[in-house]
C-alpha cells in the first residue's frame, strides 16, 4: 500500500521488479514520475529539475537543484582521447550505431574508478552519463556533416548547451532560441524514464550481473535503436513523409489493418497504454507552438493531424485501443527545429539515459537484488539419443 496504490499480488508475482520511479495505468493513459503526473511536470519543470527527481526521489530545493545542475555541467567535457572513437566511424554511419559504440568505450576510461558498491561513484558515474550524453550526441551529429566538434559551454543551461555543440560552429556565435530551448527541454522531459519497457529492462538485466553502468547504457541505447521502440520516431516522420497528403491516408490505415501487410501506424500503439500516450498530448501542443515560433508550416503536421483523427474514429483502431504514443508528433518538432531523422532516436537515447541510470542505481542499491534470470516456457524435442551420420 502506498498513497492510492495498491498492489496486486498477482502482479507482483508475475512483475520482473519492483520499482518507485514511475508509475503508469495504461487503462486511464496515466503517467507519473515519482508521483508527480508528466503534464504537470512538462509543464512547469526542466530537464534538470526532472533528472534530481527520478534519481534522487523528490523535487529539488533551489540550492539542490543549483548544485546537481553545476555538477552535471562539469561532467559535460568528454575526454580527448575519446575524439579518436569517432575517426573509426565512416561519415554516414546512423548515429545510434556510434552512440552505441562510443558510450561503450567511455567504460574503458571510467570502469576502474568505478566501483558499484560504493553509492558516491555510483552517483558520479550517474553524473557523468547524463552529462555527457548531450556532448557525444552533438559530437554523432557533426561528425556525420564533417564538422568541426564544438565544446561544451559552461555558462548554458543543460538543453542550451546541447543545442549550441549541435548547431553552432567556430566561427560565429550560437544564439540558443528561448523557445526552442524550452521546447527541447520539454520534449526531454518527455523522454526521462517510462517504467520497465524494453530498453529500462536491458539496463536492468545487464546491470544485474554487475557490468559497469556504461556498458549497461549501450545495451539500452542498442535496444532503443529498434523500430518497434525508440527507432518509431524516426520511422513516423518518415511513414508522414511518404503518406505525404491527407488524400493518401485512407489506403495507410487500410494497410495497417491488414494482417498481410506487416506495416504498422508508426507512432500508434503501445504495450501498456490502451487509452491516449500522455506525452503525445503535450508533444502536439509543443508542436504547434514551436511552428508558431520558427513561423513554419508543415504539410507532414496536417498529414498527422488529418491521420490521428481518422484512427481515433475507426472501429479497428478503436477496439485494439490504439492511440497515438510518444514517437507520432515528435518527429515533426525534431524535424522543425533542424535535426535530421537519424539523429531522433539519439535524441531519445540522450533523455533517457536520466531514466536508465535512475532505475540502475535504484536496482543496484538494492542489497537484495540478484542477477536477473528470466524463465522460459520450453517447447522443444523432449530427450533423444545421438544419431550417427550414417543413420540421419
Ligand atoms: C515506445 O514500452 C514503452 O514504454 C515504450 C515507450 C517508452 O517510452 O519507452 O513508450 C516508447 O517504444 C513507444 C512505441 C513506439 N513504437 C511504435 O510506434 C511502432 C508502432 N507500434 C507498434 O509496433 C506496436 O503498437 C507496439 C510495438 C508499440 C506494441 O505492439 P503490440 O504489443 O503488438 O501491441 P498490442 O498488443 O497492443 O497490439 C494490439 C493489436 C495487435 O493486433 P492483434 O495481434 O491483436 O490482431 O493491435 C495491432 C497489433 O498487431 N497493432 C497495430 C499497431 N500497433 C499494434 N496495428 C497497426 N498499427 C499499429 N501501430
Amino acid at each position: 500500500q502506498s498513497g492510492k496504490f495498491t498492489y496486486d499480488p498477482g502482479f507482483t508475482s508475475t512483475a520482473s521488479c519492483q520499482s518507485a520511479i514511475t508509475y503508469i495505468d495504461g487503462g486511464e493513459g496515466v503517467l507519473l514520475h515519482r508521483g508527480y503526473p508528466i503534464d504537470q511536470l512538462a509543464e512547469h519543470s526542466t530537464f534538470m529539475e526532472v533528472a534530481y527527481l527520478l534519481l534522487h526521489g523528490d523535487l529539488p530545493k533551489k540550492n539542490e537543484l543549483d548544485k546537481f545542475s553545476k555538477t552535471i555541467t562539469y561532467h559535460t567535457m568528454v575526454h580527448e582521447q575519446l575524439v579518436h572513437f569517432f575517426r573509426g566511424f565512416r561519415r554516414d554511419a546512423h548515429p545510434m550505431s556510434v552512440m552505441c559504440g562510443v558510450v561503450g568505450a567511455l567504460s574503458a576510461f571510467y570502469h576502474d574508478s568505478t566501483d558499484i558498491t560504493d553509492p558516491t561513484q555510483r552517483l558520479i558515474a550517474s553524473h557523468r552519463l547524463i552529462a555527457k550524453m548531450p556532448t557525444i550526441a552533438a559530437m554523432a551529429h557533426k561528425y556525420s556533416l564533417g564538422q568541426p566538434f564544438l565544446y561544451p559551454q559552461n555558462d548554458l543551461s543543460y538543453t542550451g548547451n546541447f543545442l549550441r555543440m549541435t548547431f553552432g560552429v567556430p566561427a560565429e556565435p550560437y544564439e540558443v532560441n528561448p523557445v526552442i530551448e524550452r521546447a527541447m527541454d520539454r520534449i526531454f522531459i518527455l523522454h526521462a524514464d517510462h517504467e520497465q519497457n524494453a530498453s529500462t529492462s536491458t539496463v536492468r538485466l545487464a546491470g544485474s550481473s554487475g557490468a559497469n553502468p556504461f556498458a549497461c547504457i549501450a545495451a539500452g541505447i542498442a535496444c532503443l535503436w529498434g523500430p518497434a521502440h525508440g527507432g518509431a520516431n524516426e520511422a513516423a516522420l518518415n511513414m508522414l513523409r511518404e503518406i505525404g497528403d491527407v488524400k493518401n491516408i485512407k489506403t495507410y490505415v487500410e494497410r495497417a489493418k491488414d494482417k498481410n501487410d506487416p506495416f504498422r501506424l508508426m507512432g500508434f500503439g503501445h504495450r501498456v497504454y490502451k487509452n491516449y500516450d500522455p506525452r503525445a498530448k503535450v508533444m502536439q501542443q509543443t508542436a504547434e507552438e514551436v511552428l508558431k515560433e520558427l513561423n513554419l508550416t508543415d504539410p507532414v503536421l496536417d498529414v498527422a493531424r488529418e491521420l490521428e483523427h481518422i484512427a481515433l474514429n475507426d472501429d479497428y483502431f478503436v477496439e485494439k485501443k490504439l492511440y497515438p504514443n510518444v514517437d507520432f508528433y515528435s518527429g515533426i518538432i525534431l524535424n522543425a527545429i533542424g535535426f535530421p531523422t537519424e539523429m531522433f532516436t539519439a535524441l531519445f537515447a540522450l533523455a533517457r539515459t536520466t531514466g536508465w541510470v535512475a532505475q540502475w542505481n535504484e536496482m543496484i542499491s538494492d542489497p537484495e537484488q540478484k542477477i536477473g534470470r528470466p524463465r522460459q516456457l520450453y517447447v522443444g524435442a523432449t530427450q533423444r539419443d545421438y544419431v550417427p551420420m550414417d543413420e540421419r
